[in-house]
């Protein structure tokens, strides 16, 4: 089968090569990739995977071989997945790593969900309730970003939504943003929830926003800059305040339907701000890492 590989030697990073079929184990099914999607991890580091690694996270398609032990879902089932491998005609996944998409979905559009919707959920979740919280999403324009947005919304936040610039700010407030901010100078009231996407002077001025007993969620360092923190900025007198990593995708299928569920009551929309064929995977990297895409570039598998 045809699939895109890191090729650390060319001036790409990739290329697209012919590679052996997928073998599925026994709890695994074996899923005809019809859309996948690029992350910010894929477009940005995957010259470093070894060469040969087939890249991407996020698939949706059709189950073309049930997992052997008949748990999950049947062949012909619409599916969105999550796992390693997916910038292919067919991939393999865990059972529980996939969800079945509602009647009535776009398949397409959900390639945009598996990794920036598990992560905006999985950290919002793990902030604890957000109901009349104060919640600061950065890097607000992007795939995380949108989907916390919407997310924290939806938990009944109070969303303020950092951005690079005006352009990339627009549509936020359509996804629940009550604020939209270039940058962090104006943001004058201090936030209970922050999830953090940039890194560098996003996060220490994050971390200094926060109000006692608050949380500080570092997904990622989309600027590639170092974070200095100011002597003392980390003490505080009375109830702590957190600064907590983020990489937990063990076990995703659960929460992927739960996504989906949303999507499908009307609660929360996906960010596709890009689609073509995986053929022009090069100006999807291009354009998401020159910021000029409004959420996910998703590629057909065409
Ligand atoms: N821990 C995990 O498991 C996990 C999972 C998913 C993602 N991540 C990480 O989270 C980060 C965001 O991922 P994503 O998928 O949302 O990426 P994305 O769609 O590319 O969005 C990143 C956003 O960061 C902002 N940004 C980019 N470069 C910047 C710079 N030099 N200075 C300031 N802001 C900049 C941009 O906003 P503006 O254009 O508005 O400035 C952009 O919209 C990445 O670092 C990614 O690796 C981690």
């Amino acid at each position: 089968m045809q699939a895109l590989i890191a090729a650390p030697d060319t001036a790409e990073g990739h290329r697209l090569a012919e590679v052996p079929e997928p073998v599925p184990t026994p709890g695994q099914l074996l899923v005809e990739v019809r859309q996948s999607s690029v992350n910010f991890g894929e477009a940005r580091f995957r010259a470093g995977m070894p060469a040969g690694t087939v890249l991407g996270y996020d698939a949706a398609g059709y189950v073309v071989r049930a997992a052997e032990d008949g748990s999950g879902p049947a062949v012909g089932d619409r599916v969105v997945a999550f796992g390693p491998g997916t910038w292919a005609e067919r991939a393999v996944f865990d059972v529980d790593s996939v969800a079945r998409i509602p009647d009535g979905l776009d398949l397409a559009a959900t390639a945009a969900l598996p990794m920036v919707g598990l992560t905006a959920l999985r950290t919002l979740r793990g902030a604890g309730p957000l109901l009349g919280r104060r919640v600061l999403v950065t890097g607000a324009s992007g795939g995380v970003g949108r989907l916390a947005v919407q997310l924290a919304r939806l938990g009944g936040a109070t969303v303020v939504a950092s951005v690079g610039s005006p352009a990339r700010g627009e549509g936020l407030r359509d996804l629940g943003a009550a604020e939209v901010v270039v940058g962090l100078d104006d943001v004058r009231e201090p936030v209970d929830v922050v999830v953090e996407t940039v890194g560098g002077d996003h996060l220490t001025r994050a971390w200094s926003l926060l109000k006692p007993g608050g949380i500080c969620q570092s997904i990622g360092w989309a600027s590639g800059a170092a974070a200095v923190f100011a002597p003392n900025s980390t003490f505080a007198l009375g109830e702590p305040r957190r600064l907590q990593s983020f990489g937990d995708t063990s076990r995703p299928g659960a929460d992927l339907a739960t996504l989906l569920a949303f999507v499908a009551a009307g609660d929360i929309s996906l960010p596709v701000g890009w689609r073509d064929s995986w053929k022009r995977v090069d100006d999807a990297i291009e354009a998401l890492l020159g910021r000029r895409v409004a959420g996910k570039a998703v590629l057909d598998i065409d």
